[in-house]
C-alpha cells in the first residue's frame, strides 16, 4: 500500500493528473472517504490527465457522468444514491468491461458488483493538522494496478 500526505485541493488534483498518465480502458479506480475528502476534486485533476477539458462536476444527483475528448473517455460515477443492488440496471458490467476509465465515488455501496482488479483510494482528513490536509492511501488489486502505483510511487 502506498500512502501520501496533501496539503492542497491542486496536489490532489496533481496525483490525479499522474495516475491518468498510466491508465487504460477499463480500468476501475475506486474513490471512499467522507463528504468533503476530496474524491471528486481528485477526479477533476484524473481528467485534466487525460486531456479532458469540459469541467468535471460531481456526478451526485445524475449518478454517472460522461467525458470523451481525451485520450480515453471518463466514466466518472458517484453511487452514494444508487439503492441497494440496483447497480444492475445502471449497467455497470458495461462500464466496466467498455473503452473508457472508469472512476466510482462510494464504492462500498456496489460492494456487490466490483471487478476483480480495480485501484482503491482511501481519502481521510486531518482537520487537527490542517483544514486542507488529506492522505491518501493507494491499495491496488491485481498486477496491472500494483504496477500502476509503483510507478506512482517511483516518479
Ligand atoms: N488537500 C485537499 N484535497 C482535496 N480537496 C481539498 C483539500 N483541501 C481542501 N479541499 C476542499 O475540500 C473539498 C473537497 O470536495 P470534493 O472533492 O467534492 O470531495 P468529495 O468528492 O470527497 O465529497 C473541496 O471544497 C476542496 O476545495
Ligand atoms: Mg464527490
Amino acid at each position: 500500500m502506498y500512502t501520501v500526505t496533501v496539503t492542497s485541493p491542486e496536489q490532489t488534483m496533481a496525483l490525479g493528473q499522474r495516475l491518468a498518465n498510466g491508465l487504460q480502458a477499463q480500468d476501475v479506480i475506486l474513490l471512499d472517504g467522507d463528504l468533503g475528502a476530496g474524491k471528486t476534486t481528485f477526479t477533476k485533476g484524473l481528467a485534466v490527465g487525460l486531456g479532458i477539458t469540459r469541467n468535471v462536476k460531481s456526478p451526485t444527483f445524475t449518478i454517472i457522468r460522461e467525458y470523451q475528448g481525451g485520450r480515453l473517455p471518463l466514466y466518472h460515477m458517484d453511487v452514494y444514491r444508487l439503492e441497494d443492488g440496483s447497480g444492475d440496471e445502471l449497467g455497470l458490467d458495461e462500464y466496466f468491461n467498455g473503452d473508457g476509465v472508469n472512476v466510482v465515488e462510494w464504492s462500498k455501496f456496489i460492494a456487490d458488483e466490483l471487478p476483480a482488479n480495480y485501484l482503491r483510494i482511501v481519502f481521510k482528513r486531518d482537520d487537527e493538522a490542517s483544514e486542507m490536509q488529506r492522505t491518501l492511501s493507494f491499495e491496488p488489486v491485481g498486477e496491472h494496478f500494483t504496477e500502476l502505483v509503483r510507478h506512482l510511487e517511483d516518479d
